[in-house]
């Protein structure tokens, strides 16, 4: 398991905007990044990191990989301390993180890789066996040769993701892995995330934007805001816990706004509604109030119901609702 103990980050910005001082840290502003957070992320799971921008999730992955050390608390690795052996840490954990940074540009991709495979020691038979499998793996073969300079933006995150498979990591940290791929790879790279925890028991931490990708993938989430752990949870216990009512979704035939109102109001059990659009609605509710409000609509020839359902709140709908709350 690779977890954070009680870890905070501060960043020294500096205070005054004049270059040619020497700046000395107490002349610095402290800036508290990350406030203690305890985050668990077990072999064979994937773990989703949310929060909206500036939350603090790049600054978790760094300090994750070795890249930056925490301010305070402990990250430990298979019960070992990361940053007290990082040559060996390193071997066991690498990063796979969305854009174009961190590659070469005049080098080709097979190259880029030849580079990054030596850092982590490998062999130079073993680094050609994997260079060729990660290469199948992103279906780069073809393009290999190619600078990466040459690349389309899918190409240089496939690339990326090779990059981050080739040390063979047990953990790997992935951050916003899915920026500007097209919808087939994206999809594609979600199924090898997949597989790469359930069948090569891989521990995963994903950011994303994308809720849909966090609600396919992930077993656990933590849900960061302003540096701090707000909400942790599977995604069933996080929506359960945002919106425990059910949801009825109404779609109307014809339909009378106002004598909708009415029906809803003389409801028995409180209801909350919301219009969706002109012809459909929601309905919010501690109870199932589909037989009550079916009954209750006959009584009215201005309303006629084409379709009524229960709804599941999505991850999306949860967290809208919790942002919405806070901001
Ligand atoms: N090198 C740095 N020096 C000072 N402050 C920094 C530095 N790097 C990040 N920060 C600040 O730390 C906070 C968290 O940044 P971070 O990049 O971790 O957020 P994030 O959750 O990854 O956001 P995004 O969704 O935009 O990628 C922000 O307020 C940012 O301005
Ligand atoms: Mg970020």
């Amino acid at each position: 398991m690779l977890e954070m103990r009680q870890v905070y980050k501060s960043y020294y910005e500096n205070s005054e905007k004049n270059f040619f001082k020497r700046l000395f840290r107490n002349d610095k502003q402290k800036k508290d990044v990350i406030k203690g957070i305890d985050i668990q992320i077990p072999k064979g799971k994937i773990v989703g990191l949310l929060g909206i921008n500036g939350a603090g999730k790049t600054t978790t992955i760094r300090m994750l990989s070795t890249l930056l050390t925490p301010s305070d608390g402990e990250i430990l690795m298979d019960g070992i301390n990361i940053n007290n052996d990082e040559k060996v840490t390193k071997k066991r954990i690498n990063v796979i993180s969305g854009g174009e940074r961190n590659l070469y540009w005049r080098l080709t991709g097979r190259e880029n890789l030849e580079y990054f495979g030596s850092l982590y020691g490998i062999d130079k038979k073993g680094l050609s066996n994997k260079i060729d499998e990660c290469l199948r793996l992103v279906k780069l073969e073809d393009s290999s040769d190619i600078p990466v300079e040459k690349y389309s933006k899918g190409m240089k995150q496939r690339l990326q993701i090779a990059k981050g498979l080739i040390n063979n990591p047990d953990y790997i940290l992935l951050d916003e892995p899915t920026l500007g791929l097209d919808i087939i790879i994206a999809k594609e790279l979600r199924h090898y995330i997949l597989k790469l925890a359930k069948e090569l028991n891989k521990g995963i931490l994903l950011t994303t934007h994308y809720l849909k990708e966090i609600e396919e993938l992930c077993d656990y989430i933590y849900l960061l805001d302003n540096g701090k752990i707000l909400k942790e949870g599977s995604p069933y216990e996080i929506v359960k816990s945002v919106s425990p009512e059910k949801l009825v979704k109404v779609e109307f035939g014809k339909k009378d706004k106002k004598d909708v109102e009415n029906v809803v109001n003389k409801l028995e059990i409180p209801v909350k509604c919301v219009w969706n659009n002109d012809e459909s609605f929601t309905l919010k509710s501690g109870k199932n109030i589909i037989q009550e409000f079916i009954s209750a609509c006959s009584n009215y020839n201005s309303i006629s119901i084409e379709s009524i359902s229960i709804v599941e709140p999505s991850l999306e709908d949860s967290l809208m609702e919790i942002w919405h709350d806070k901001y």
